[in-house]
């Protein structure tokens, strides 16, 4: 999951690029690397570790030259070194790669077999050197690239650069997402939009398959060997605006603040405004639905299991959920009918893509509840629901999260209505629980609040193992918290569904141990009040998330209690998941990790 960038301009390239690539960055932050022509040939700058290090280098050893590539990476295929940063140079070719080339040992072997000694360990050195050999065996780039294309398997996208060839970039996409922008008299390639959102608004995405000869004064996009085809231009909605981090210290920061914006655009757009109800989206508004598959990654995979819960109590249809990259090679069995939604705020999750197209394979309709209307994944499912998050940053996903669950939630509210589970008067209380949320979500993130959670997530920075507890629709929400707090703090979280702790959890349980309990009052209350007592009983250290109700019943003298507003029980998971953000947030700035990028992590995870 590497991000990607070409330009060609008639200014200074690198600061471009780099600026660019800063906002690639939450797809992988390893290394980084740029190259330019200068006087027909290839010059390259690279540097170990985050962009601030390729800065420096640049700083003491500036790279002019009007057109050229850049890359950061996360590495897949040999560690984070200077040499396996791109862009990788052979001869008169340089390419920024993101992605996997599947038969790169196959090729590699034929081409050291040749005689072509490899200065690194990646993949993508292998399309650098079959390029460079067929443009010095006398073919044009374009030629080079028409050839090369059904040579290569996998799932990537790249960018080349050709020494001699001032105004020509070749992209290729399969797979792995990838934009074209179009400026004046200036051209510019991104692994998404947003990357070039202050360069040009002007985008001509690549489709699966796609290859492109860009020049300054436009873009030529091929298929598979060379059959050209024609690719709309599309006015980009993101603004540069949108893609800085205002008066906040973090993306994460900010993108939690900015949720109860995220949940109200996300309503807007679902609910009609007419009705106050949902529109059911295509192919969900079939007649009978015998069953819903949910496939997703990550923490988007925890909003498809609280989506479960809803969508079974709620509007009584049969729902599985499935992690992406279980389900795509699975030989799973689905009814005639049945629909699969993949969720992802991407829409570019690698696993999520393979898992939509193996569920169309079993004979499923698909939807795709994702964040950018561009993606992969939206485009290729048979409908879409979109959450309006707005672009988000941070590798740890906050605001997408309760932006999807929203959608769900007001869909299973919607879809008990079609089929006649809910009446219009609880269906009715329910959209007013839902469009109260923001107002909720406001009340959890206002100032005076903040001292509370700083001081409780001060314990879980020292913690050693952090345990999350929560039943029924509080489970997920115990997950999140758990995945939230060992991705950005390196502490080690288990998010467990609170019955089951007495099978295994509760042997880890000493004074030690934080235990954090989602505990709104709802039907699942009681039953998890005598988990309390369980871990009370063998010293654990109790955080309590409940409302004013559940704190008068529950609370101790030694128990941190955060008190939550009271809501509908229905809702609650979406409200509850802002103080499982803000704990996992504070704990990061009080151990000093990089909430934004943390390590080993990227945003976008286009492998497998
Ligand atoms: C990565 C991110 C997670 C995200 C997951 C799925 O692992 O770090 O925050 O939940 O991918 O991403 P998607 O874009 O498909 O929701």
């Amino acid at each position: 999951m590497c991000g990607i960038v070409g330009a060609l301009t008639d200014r200074p390239v690198a600061p471009l690029m780099l600026d660019a690539l800063r906002r690639l960055e939450y797809r992988g932050y390893d290394s980084a690397g740029l190259a330019t022509i200068v006087d027909g040939a290839l010059q390259r700058r690279r540097a170990a570790g985050k962009l601030s290090e390729l800065e420096g280098v640049l700083a003491a050893e500036p790279l002019p030259g009007t057109s050229g590539v850049g890359h950061t990476r996360w590495a897949t295929h040999g560690p984070p070194t200077v040499d396996n940063a791109h862009p990788h140079v052979a001869g008169r070719v340089a390419v920024v790669h993101n992605g996997i080339i599947e038969n790169h040992a196959e090729l590699k072997a034929e081409l050291k077999a040749e005689g072509v000694v490899f200065t690194s360990d990646t993949d993508t050195e292998v399309v650098a050197h079959l390029l460079d050999r067929a443009i010095r065996a006398g073919q044009t780039p374009q030629a080079a690239m028409a050839a090369l294309m059904p040579r290569l398997a996998g799932a990537f996208a790249f960018v080349v650069l050709v020494a001699g060839e001032d105004d020509l970039l070749l992209a290729a996409r399969r797979a792995s997402p990838l934009a074209l922008g179009i400026g004046d008299g200036e051209c510019f390639v991104g692994s998404d939009a947003v990357a070039l959102a202050p360069l040009t608004r002007r985008i001509v995405y690549l489709e699966d398959g796609d290859w492109a000869v860009v020049r300054r004064a436009g873009v030529q996009v091929f298929r598979d060997a060379g059959v050209p085809v024609e690719r709309p231009e599309q006015v980009s909605t993101v603004s540069a605006a949108m893609v800085g981090k205002g008066n906040y210290r973090h993306f994460m920061e900010k993108e939690i603040h900015e949720q109860p914006e995220a949940i109200a655009h996300t309503l807007h757009a679902v609910l009609d405004p007419g009705t106050g109800a949902a529109t059911i989206p295509s192919p969900l508004d079939a007649d009978h639905v015998p069953k819903i598959t949910i496939v997703a990654a990550g923490t988007s995979y925890y909003a498809g299991l609280a989506a479960r819960y809803w969508l079974e109590s709620l509007a009584g249809i049969a729902t599985e959920v499935e992690l992406a990259s279980e389900f795509r090679d699975r030989d799973a069995v689905l009814p005639p009918g049945g629909v699969a939604i993949a969720v992802s705020q991407s829409g570019e999750s690698l696993d999520t893509l393979m898992a939509i197209r193996r569920a169309k394979a079993l004979g499923q309709k698909t939807l795709a509840i994702v964040n950018v209307p561009e993606s992969t994944i939206a485009r290729e499912s048979d409908g879409v629901l979109l959450t309006r998050a707005g672009p988000e940053f941070g590798v740890a996903s906050t605001k997408a999260t309760t932006a999807q669950l929203t959608a769900f939630c007001a869909l299973a509210i919607a879809l008990g209505r079609k089929h006649g589970r809910l009446s219009e008067e609880r269906a009715s209380a329910l959209r007013i629980a839902l469009t109260g949320l923001p107002g909720r979500v406001g009340e959890v993130l206002r100032q005076e609040h903040e001292g509370q959670f700083m001081r409780i997530a001060h314990d879980l920075a020292r913690a050693r193992d952090v345990l999350y507890l929560g039943r029924g629709l509080s489970y997920p929400i115990a997950l999140e918290g758990a995945l939230k707090l060992k991705e950005i703090t390196y502490v080690h979280a288990e998010g467990y569904a609170a019955g089951e702790m007495k099978h295994g959890p509760i042997a880890l349980i000493d004074e030690h141990m934080p235990v954090v309990i989602v505990a709104p009052t709802d039907g699942w209350f009681e039953k998890t009040a005598s988990n309390v007592a369980e871990v009370r009983a063998r010293g654990g250290r109790v955080i309590l998330l409940t409302d004013a109700a559940g704190a008068e019943r529950l609370r101790e003298s030694n128990d941190h209690v955060i008190v939550l507003p009271t809501v509908d029980p229905v809702v609650a998971p979406i409200l509850y998941t802002v103080p499982v953000q803000l704990l996992a947030y504070y704990a990061a700035v009080e151990k000093g990790t990089d909430a934004d990028q943390p390590r080993n992590l990227a945003k976008s995870v286009t492998v497998e």
